[in-house]
């Protein structure tokens, strides 16, 4: 699978943390700059919990007006709101409380009604929000799983992975749970999109990402590639343990 070589390798997790908020902070603040508003979408998982914690500290929380900052989700779980696996409940957490982030730029899909019903509201919800089909993330945040899926999109769902809607629900059989999920279809309209991955037990899966055979069915995070923005990879040292030398950037 063809990168390009946009793979950034920091030592440790908190060097990692840092440097992704100033990159998110510097995406935000050119697209305010450029068209009055930033929209991005958030990933769930633990990966980015470290630099949302960043980003709601001084001086990085300070850097940005939240008031032209909308939050989406690229992924969900179908679990009560106030659930700690609920994607949603965790940046609200550690990040949305702490920022003054006006309670009408948050927009989360439904996790406790019917899948197939929150998939369509949310879809619906994402397309009046930029008032367009096909709608353009300013950033979307992504994270990996050990198994190759990035959002909710699991091995073997080849129906999410090549649906040409922007959002689609999943039943992820392995977790018993019914998930909501942004498409590729979506995802690599954006502007900007940003996976972070860290620890030792990601670097058989980010190799295998990077630079393996493409297979994407197998590996469904091969299938995140901006059609016209950028691909941005910020990863620890662990997990990049496995990837060939000539591919990164390290810092
Ligand atoms: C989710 C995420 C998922 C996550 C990966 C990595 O809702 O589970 O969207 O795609 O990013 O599973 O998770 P960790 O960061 O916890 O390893």
């Amino acid at each position: 699978m063809k990168t390009e070589n946009n793979i950034h390798i920091y030592p440790d997790v908190p060097a990692l943390s840092e440097a992704a908020a100033r990159l998110i902070i510097g995406i935000i603040n050119k697209t305010i700059l450029q068209q009055g508003r930033c929209t991005i979408a958030l990933s769930g998982g633990h990966t980015p919990n470290s630099v949302y914690a960043v980003l709601a500290t001084p001086p990085f929380r300070d850097e940005i007006d939240w008031q032209k900052v909308f939050f989406f989700w690229s992924d969900e779980r179908c679990v009560p709101s106030n659930n700690p696996q609920n994607n949603f409940f965790v940046a609200k957490e550690i990040l949305l409380d702490k920022v003054s982030v006006p309670e009408e730029n948050i927009h989360c899909a439904n996790s406790e009604m019917s899948p197939e019903i929150a998939a369509d509201l949310y879809e619906k919800t994402i397309r009046e929000h930029f008032g367009e089909w096909q709608p353009r993330f300013d950033l979307i945040l992504l994270g990996l799983g050990e198994n190759g899926h990035t959002a909710s999109l699991f091995p073997g769902d080849d129906q999410a992975l090549n649906s040409i809607r922007i959002v689609v629900d999943v039943f992820v059989p392995a977790q018993e749970m019914h998930r909501i999920t942004m498409t590729p279809y979506l995802i690599n309209n954006a502007t900007h999109v940003i996976f972070l991955v860290t620890g030792p037990g990601k670097a058989a899966v980010l190799n295998s990402t990077l630079s393996g055979p493409e297979n994407l069915e197998q590996i469904p995070a091969q299938a995140i590639h901006p059609s016209e923005g950028n691909l941005y990879w910020l990863v620890d040292k662990e997990a990049a343990l496995l990837l060939p030398k000539q591919t990164t950037y390290e810092h």
